[in-house]
């Protein structure tokens, strides 16, 4: 008998990605080789199965670019701090870990005990139990010292244009000349979702419909890179098999491949120990 699940209803979507890297690892030619993901899905007691469709790839392709705009932060600052805001059950601390960073993952208390059971702290590494919209986290990320990044992976789109909006002026002026990477979903896509397989296993819904990424500048920041999974930086395009790179390049025009964008931004302001006054 495995781990049993009890989460929430956006909770419970951390279960598609986790599939998709899963499935991902099982490949000769798999992108993350994220074996602990195939540990975490034997060990879970739920009907994995259920997933099909484009997006359990999509969910890789997307952690892949996630992981590059990451890895060129640590490359200009290797002892420098990461949060990752609703982390679920993503190892990218694993795969990133350069063996100077100070990583942290926050997610909601019911995910975090599922973590728990396959995840310890260490001396650089902290998971973090709380909500993104609290103010809880920013003090020990803060502490941690050094630029930091933070990063939001398939989370924001589950809350409302408000929230979210909000949510960034409140983090832009927190931390300031920040990158900040998460992803938007514009109408194409969104209007889609109730023909979307994984959608029609889960009951959760995507709230959040952003047409231009650019639109959230007035939110406190710039934007630096906004990528489809048909424009991945040319660093990782070679580590994806010729069926993404060549599939998606042809499907880069259709509307829900155009429109989901996986943004990199700087927030505004001088240097980011103006953060600890706020
Ligand atoms: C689609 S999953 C993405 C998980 C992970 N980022 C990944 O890509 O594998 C959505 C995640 O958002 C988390 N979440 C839901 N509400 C949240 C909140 N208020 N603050 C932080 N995380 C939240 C869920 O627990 C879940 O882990």
């Amino acid at each position: 008998m495995g781990e049993p699940v009890s989460l929430g209803e956006i909770q419970e979507t951390l279960l598609i990605p986790l599939y998709g890297r899963a499935q991902d690892a099982q490949r000769s030619n798999s992108v993350l080789h994220d074996t602990k993901a195939c540990e975490f899905v034997a060990a879970i007691d739920y009907d994995f199965a259920k997933f099909r469709g484009p997006s359990l790839a999509g969910a890789v392709l997307r952690a892949s670019i996630f992981d590059e705009y990451v890895r060129r932060f640590l490359s200009d600052h290797p002892g420098g701090t990461v949060i990752d805001l609703g982390c679920g059950l993503s190892t990218r601390f694993d795969r990133l870990d350069n063996g100077k960073v100070q990583w942290f993952d926050l997610d909601v208390p019911d995910t975090m005990a599922l973590r728990r059971k396959f995840c310890s702290d260490s001396n650089r590494y902290t998971m973090l139990d709380g909500s993104l919209f609290d103010d809880t986290w920013w003090a020990p990320v803060i502490n941690a010292g050094g630029p930091v990044f933070v990063l939001s992976e398939a989370v924001l789109l589950y809350f409302t244009a408000d929230e979210v909006t909000a949510q960034l002026r409140t983090l832009s002026a927190a931390f300031p000349a920040t990158r900040l990477a998460f992803d938007t979903g514009g109408t194409a896509m969104m209007n889609t979702q109730d023909r979307n397989p994984v959608f029609k296993a889960v009951p959760a819904r995507m709230k959040w419909t952003c047409d231009d990424p650019r639109t959230l500048e007035q939110c406190g920041m710039h934007l630096l890179e906004s990528r489809t999974f048909a424009t991945p930086q040319h660093s990782i395009r070679h580590t994806w098999p010729a069926r993404y790179r060549v599939g998606l390049r042809a499907l880069g025009w259709a509307p829900p491949v155009k429109t989901y964008k996986l943004n990199l931004f700087m927030t505004h302001g001088a240097t980011q120990g103006d953060a600890a006054a706020i």
